[in-house]
C-alpha cells in the first residue's frame, strides 16, 4: 500500500435500497470508532482484494453518521472491483477504504442547484440532495432511470422530504431526455449551478447542454472515467528522485510511471490510468501538469502530489519522492 495514502480498516454490512443489479453497502470502522465526517458528494476509494482500488460514492443521508453507505452496481464492463463487491463481499467482509475525498459538491454561491443523475449516479447527487433538503436551499432533482424496478433508492427517496423536489423519469430516450434537460435550464434561475453523474452519454448531452444556458463555471460532472493517456508528439522532460539522485528521461507517450520502472524503481499500481492515487507521488521540486482524475483542486493548487501514471511535467524537470 502507497505509504503517502491514508486508509482506515472497515467491515461490510447490508443496507437497504439496491436493486436486482444493485447492492446497497454500509460500511463500519472496524475498531468501533466513528469514520471520518465528509461533505455531499464525496467519494472514497475502496482497496479491494487482488490489489484493485475503485471509488464509490458516499451516499448516505447523513454526512455526520459515524458509518458510511455506498452503493455497487454489478456491470458487464466490470473491471473486476464492482463484481467483486456485488459476488463476494459478504456481511463481515473487512476492506480498507481512503479518506472521504471531495472533488464534486454543491456551490455554496448558487441560488439554485439542479441535481440530475443517471442510474447508479444517483449515489453522489443523493447526498447533496438531502444536504440542500436539510440547509433549505433551493433545488431540483431530475433522476433518469431504466425502469422503476431498476431506480436505486426509490422507496426511500419518495418516503423523504427529497420527494417534492424529485422527479423520476423511466425509460426515456436520449432525446426526451435532452427535451426534459432544456424545459429544466429553460425554467432556471439566474445563478443556478447543474450537477450531473450517470452514463459518459448522459454526462457529456447534459453538461454541453447546461453549460450554454448557465455558462461553463457553473456546470459540474463526477466522472470516475479515465483520462485519456499522453498523447505521442508531446514534449519530453526529465524526472529526478529525490532518494538517489537519478534523472530517468521521459520522451513524449510515455508515462513518467513506466519510464521510472524501466529504470528499475519499484512504483506500486492499480488503474494506471490516473483514478484511484496507488501510484501517487510527492513533488519536491518542478511544476507538475496534472492529467489525473484522483487529485482535488486544492491538491493541485498546492502542488505537492503527482500522480505518475498519467500526468506529465511542466518544467523541464520533476523532482519526484515516493515517500511520505
Ligand atoms: S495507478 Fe491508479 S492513479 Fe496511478
Amino acid at each position: 500500500m502507497n505509504a503517502l495514502i491514508e486508509t482506515i480498516e472497515v467491515v461490510v454490512g447490508e443496507a437497504e435500497g439496491g436493486t436486482a443489479d444493485t447492492r446497497v453497502l454500509k460500511l463500519v470502522r472496524l475498531d468501533g470508532q466513528p469514520l471520518p465526517a465528509y461533505r455531499p458528494g464525496a467519494h472514497v476509494d475502496v482497496y479491494l482484494p487482488d490489489g484493485l482500488v475503485r471509488q464509490y460514492s458516499l451516499c448516505g443521508p447523513n454526512p455526520q453518521a459515524p458509518d458510511y453507505r455506498i452503493a455497487v452496481k454489478r456491470s458487464s464492463e466490470s473491471r473486476g472491483g464492482s463484481e467483486w463487491l456485488c459476488s463476494h463481499a459478504g456481511n463481515g467482509s473487512r476492506l480498507r477504504i481512503g479518506m472521504p475525498r471531495h472533488a464534486f459538491g454543491v456551490n455554496d454561491m448558487a441560488s439554485h442547484h439542479i441535481l440530475v443523475a443517471g442510474g447508479i449516479g444517483v449515489t453522489p447527487i443523493l447526498s447533496m440532495a438531502y444536504a440542500l433538503q436539510a440547509s433549505g436551499k433551493s433545488y431540483q432533482f431530475e433522476y433518469f432511470v431504466r425502469s422503476d424496478a431498476d431506480t436505486v433508492f426509490r422507496n426511500e427517496i419518495m418516503a423523504s422530504s427529497l420527494a417534492a423536489q424529485t422527479r423520476i423519469h423511466p425509460a426515456l430516450a436520449p432525446q426526451a431526455v435532452r427535451e426534459r434537460i432544456a424545459r429544466v435550464l429553460a425554467a432556471s434561475k439566474a445563478q443556478s449551478h447543474l450537477y450531473v453523474c450517470g452514463p459518459a452519454a448522459l454526462m457529456q448531452s447534459t453538461a454541453e447542454q447546461a453549460r450554454g444556458v448557465l455558462g461553463d463555471a457553473n456546470v459540474h460532472m463526477e466522472a470516475f472515467a479515465p483520462p485519456a493517456l499522453p498523447a505521442a508528439g508531446e514534449r519530453g522532460f526529465a524526472v529526478m528522485l529525490d532518494t538517489c539522485g537519478k534523472t530517468v528521461e521521459v520522451p513524449s507517450g510515455k508515462s513518467v510511471l513506466a519510464c521510472l520502472r524501466e529504470a528499475g524503481h519499484e512504483i506500486e499500481s492499480s488503474c494506471e490510468v490516473g483514478v484511484c492515487g496507488t501510484c501517487m507521488m510527492r513533488v519536491i521540486e518542478g511544476e507538475p501538469d496534472h492529467r489525473d482524475s484522483y487529485l482535488t483542486d486544492d491538491e493541485r493548487m498546492a502542488g505537492t502530489y503527482f500522480i505518475p501514471c498519467v500526468s506529465r511535467s511542466k518544467s523541464p524537470v520533476l523532482v519526484l519522492a515516493s515517500d511520505p
